[in-house]
């Protein structure tokens, strides 16, 4: 196995700083939610106090359709982040992903800086991680288990970042393989699996070779939020080849509206993410067919600084959001908005056409 561990460590940590600190979102291209309209009800024959966020997925019940997506693990400056995290998600009963758990596979030293979460509480629903990209030459069902009782997981995630991985100089450059690999590990895992991407998109043929080995969970992740490129683009040595294709490439992918409608049209349950910032968005991308929806850097800032007051205040204000959204489209459920009326303008609607899912 690649001993590599203070190269992912330092990547890890540069990562979160230039998180903090740079602009590293889509500038031109936009989730796309600015471009679907619910519509508004002056009659809505509800009481705002009985409307109920509750959802189900996963054979488990949260408290609001929220997930807290995957950030970080395998620095030291992750424990705190990941210890405060896991108490906002065992206080509003929400689920988590931990970040990409190659680093304590590769140094056993950083594995408490994802068990930090488990130990908040046996209850809140940890969702374990790893990049598909490692796992075509390194890693297989083994390391995923040692993952998964690492943090005693109640799911399992496997990211595909293959724009991230050509912008890094240490980069998995090979993807040959990857469907087959996953869907190995699908057969022998006994919690659910969740296929994700982390700010491009999944196309419509990916989705249906996702679907052809059975896979039923999938996190969107869209462009419009995060632009992975631009992260990159911070962290390569200015001037550099890569840094000049990392900037080429800031906008690329599919929105996130569009890509969740895709993976609903085909079947899957859908986690909506890349790009969700409001309680408004939350309610789109559940008329638009997701079951949950994450947010990852949103939640960064304050949980660096261990403000859980901040992430308390944040959390209450999506949900508020979602709520109000839920009394004025008639929604009394989570179950009712997936059908509430919608409008696409634009280059929302164009992209359905394409796909021939405008209705
Ligand atoms: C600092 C940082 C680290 C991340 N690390 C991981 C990771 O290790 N594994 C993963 O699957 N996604 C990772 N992501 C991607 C997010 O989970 C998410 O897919 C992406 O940021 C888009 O969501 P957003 O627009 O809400 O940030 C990371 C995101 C950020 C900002």
């Amino acid at each position: 196995m690649k001993k590599i561990s203070k190269e992912t460590e330092n990547r890890k940590f540069e990562h979160i700083k230039v998180c903090l600190n740079e602009d590293i979102g889509f500038k031109k291209k936009t989730t796309g939610f600015e471009e679907v309209e619910l519509l508004h009800h002056a009659l809505p024959e509800l009481n705002f106090e009985h409307i109920d966020l509750k959802t189900k997925i996963f054979g488990r019940e949260f408290d609001y359709p929220i997930l807290i997506n995957s950030l970080t693990g395998g620095h030291q400056e992750s424990i705190k982040i990941n210890r405060t995290l896991a108490q906002m998600a065992a206080e509003f009963n929400i689920p988590m992903e931990l970040g990409s758990q190659r680093a304590a596979l590769e140094n056993e030293k950083l594995i408490e800086t994802y068990r930090v979460a488990r130990e908040i509480s046996d209850k809140v629903f940890l969702i374990g991680n790893i990049g598909g990209a490692q796992l075509i030459n390194t890693y297989g069902i083994a390391e995923i288990e040692k993952c998964i009782e690492m943090i005693d997981a109640n799911a399992f995630a496997i990211h595909l970042n293959p724009l991230q991985e050509v912008l890094q100089k240490e980069g998995d450059l090979n993807y040959l393989g990857l469907l087959e690999k996953i869907k190995e590990i699908k057969k022998q895992l006994k919690i659910p699996l969740i296929i994700k991407e982390t700010g491009n998109g999944l196309e419509q043929e990916d989705l249906q070779a996702l679907k052809s080995i059975g896979i039923e969970y999938v996190d969107v992740g869209g462009a419009g939020g995060t632009s992975w490129a631009a992260i990159e683009s911070f962290r390569s040595t200015k001037d550099s080849i890569l840094a000049n294709i990392a900037q080429s490439f800031k906008e690329w992918g599919i929105p996130t509206v569009v890509t969740t409608i895709l993976a609903k049209s085909m079947g899957f349950k859908v986690i909506s993410s890349g790009g969700i910032r409001s309680g408004i968005d939350i309610a789109k991308a559940i008329a638009c067919g997701a079951e949950l929806t994450g947010l990852a850097h949103p939640f960064l800032k304050h949980a660096y600084s261990e403000n859980r007051e901040a992430l308390r205040a944040q959390l209450k204000m999506l949900t508020r959001e979602l709520k109000t959204a839920m009394f004025l489209t008639k929604s009394s459920n989570i179950t009712a908005l997936k059908s509430a009326k919608k409008i696409f303008f634009g280059k929302i609607r164009q992209w359905l056409e394409f796909y021939q899912l405008y209705k």
